[in-house]
């Protein structure tokens, strides 16, 4: 709680009001916005009896989420999320949080991203040539579910099928539909009714991904040769993927601190196996649904956002295609175009489509906000801000701020020249976030979303299908709230992929 003597920032009320609560649950990006407009770099607001403290000062950021990082915990919204996404990397915190970064981090070193990036080129190429010319497609489901089968592909070694896939998705749908719906004020109290569809379909989606999850752990458990190999740390690259971390994590002992223990004794919930003295099946479970989720919904975003935008702009379309014709284009004879696929050794070469691909994550960044919870009372210039307090630092907000960028709305990836890059505030673009916090999928996510536009655009040209209602639907990643149709046109009468 506030001290009587606390001196609030600026702010639309140091009350709470239900109109602003009306504008923050239908337009949080828009209130936000007008708030940073308005206010400036300290917001203050209440909702309920919660102080909510907007920053809107890179070098606020920077202090928050790196040089006193260990002041803060996860924010509201996240700790909702661990309903769905239990105690994994993303939602959990302290030594439980450094101990599962530490086993998980070794699958996002150089060498490891590398040896993803023929995986991303071959998914794009089966989806590309499964489309036909002048078909419509919602660009966002065909990215939802290519990028799902790239992230079980590339961590897991897992081929998970289109149908599967399709049913893992609209699983995830309904829980995300359903966790915005906690965040409303009766959220959680209609929660404990299950007799109502809503929340009993909720509980069926967890239990369909939990399912698909806990096969494959068995799956992998009983492949006892791979377990052999954990336990005696004789695997190759290709094994050494995450079930296989997370299984050497529960079959060794050292990882014990107290925090484990006590994450086990909660974690004795919902089927899962404990073994003694070592990581649960549950945790198991929270990291691949956690990893599964993070890795997939974020770099399909961008995407489809990427894809939404270049097909308004016919110059930066065609500057696009440029670059790819220069980089790809094998032979051209009476207008049939013979390209090879991208590989990793290209990717320096994109230098356009990463320009494209860094303004439209400016533009709609797929991570629209972070928040934290004030851990010990924390000063900002002259404000204290009082434990329990929340703080929310938007990269939508901060990536549109006309201190950092001329016309932030204009889609312009020539802003980005290197001279640019050097004089922004490292946290006035943001949309990896930062800090011990910060996105371990980062170069993951760059590699995906270059190497899928430079596969896909070689061959398709992506129209966007007039009289649509585009509209951002901002829950914890940035969605389109309809999808996005766009009509697909063959580039050439050239060869599809191989
Ligand atoms: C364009 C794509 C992506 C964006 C914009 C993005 C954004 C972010 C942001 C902003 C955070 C920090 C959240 C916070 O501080 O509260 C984060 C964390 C995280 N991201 Fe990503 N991400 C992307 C792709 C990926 C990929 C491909 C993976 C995995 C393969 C991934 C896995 C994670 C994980 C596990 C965390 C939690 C890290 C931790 O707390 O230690 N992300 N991401």
């Amino acid at each position: 709680m506030a001290k009587a003597n606390t001196e609030f920032p600026p702010g639309p009320s140091s009350k709470f009001s239900p109109k602003l609560l009306r504008q923050l649950t239908t337009d949080p990006i828009r209130t936000l916005s007008e708030f940073n407009q308005k206010y400036g770099e300290i917001v203050h607001f209440k909702i309920g009896r919660g102080h909510i403290y907007l920053i809107n000062n890179p070098n606020h950021i920077e202090k928050i989420l790196i040089y006193n990082h260990k002041n803060f915990k996860k924010g509201k919204r996240l700790q909702t999320a661990k309903r769905l996404l239990g105690e994994g990397l993303v939602t959990s915190e302290g030594s439980k949080h450094d101990n599962q970064r530490k086993i998980i981090h070794p699958l996002f070193l150089p060498k490891r991203i590398t040896s993803y990036g023929q995986i991303v080129v071959d998914k794009a190429s089966v989806m590309s040539e499964r489309w036909g010319d002048g078909a419509t497609v919602d660009i966002h489901k065909e990215m939802m579910n290519v990028t799902l089968k790239i992230i079980c592909k590339s961590i897991m070694n897992y081929e998970i099928d289109s149908e599967e896939a399709a049913k893992f998705s609209s699983a995830l749908e309904f829980s995300k539909k359903y966790f915005k719906r906690l965040q409303h004020p009766i959220g959680h109290i209609l929660d404990h009714f299950e007799i109502l569809p809503e929340v009993s379909k909720s509980r069926e989606s967890i239990k369909i991904l939990d399912s698909i999850v806990y096969r494959l752990i068995s799956e992998r458990k009983k492949s006892k040769s791979v377990i052999d190999r954990v336990e005696s740390n004789l695997l190759t690259g290709q094994e050494d993927d995450l079930l296989s971390r997370l299984l050497q994590a529960q079959s060794s002992t050292e990882n014990n601190s107290e925090d484990d223990l006590e994450y086990q004794k909660k974690s004795q919930r919902v089927g899962s196996l404990v073994t003694p003295n070592s990581m649960t099946d549950q945790q198991i479970r929270d990291n691949i649904i956690t990893m599964l989720i993070a890795g997939h919904e974020t770099t399909s975003n961008a995407i489809t956002w990427t894809y939404y935008l270049v097909s308004q702009f016919p110059e930066i379309e065609q500057k696009m295609f440029e670059e790819i014709d220069m980089i790809l284009l094998k032979s051209e004879d009476s207008g049939k175009k013979v390209y090879r696929n991208p590989t990793v050794n290209d990717l320096p070469k994109f230098k356009y489509i990463e320009r494209i691909f860094r303004e439209a994550m400016r533009i709609y960044p797929p991570v629209w906000s972070i928040g934290r919870l004030v851990d010990e009372e924390y000063v900002i210039d002259k404000y204290v801000i009082p434990k329990g307090s929340s703080i929310i630092m938007s990269q939508y907000v901060m990536q549109h701020d006309g201190r950092y960028y001329d016309n932030p709305d204009e889609f312009n990836p020539d802003r980005w020249t290197d001279e640019f890059k050097r004089h922004l505030p490292r946290f006035s673009y943001f949309p990896f976030g930062g800090g011990i916090r910060g996105c371990i999928g980062e170069s993951f996510a760059w590699q995906e979303g270059i190497l899928m536009m430079a596969t896909v655009s070689s061959h398709w040209k992506l129209e966007l299908v007039p009289n649509q209602n585009i509209k951002m639907d901002p829950g914890i990643t940035l969605n389109p709230k309809n999808g996005i149709k766009m009509r697909l046109r063959m580039r050439s009468n050239g060869e599809k992929l191989h």
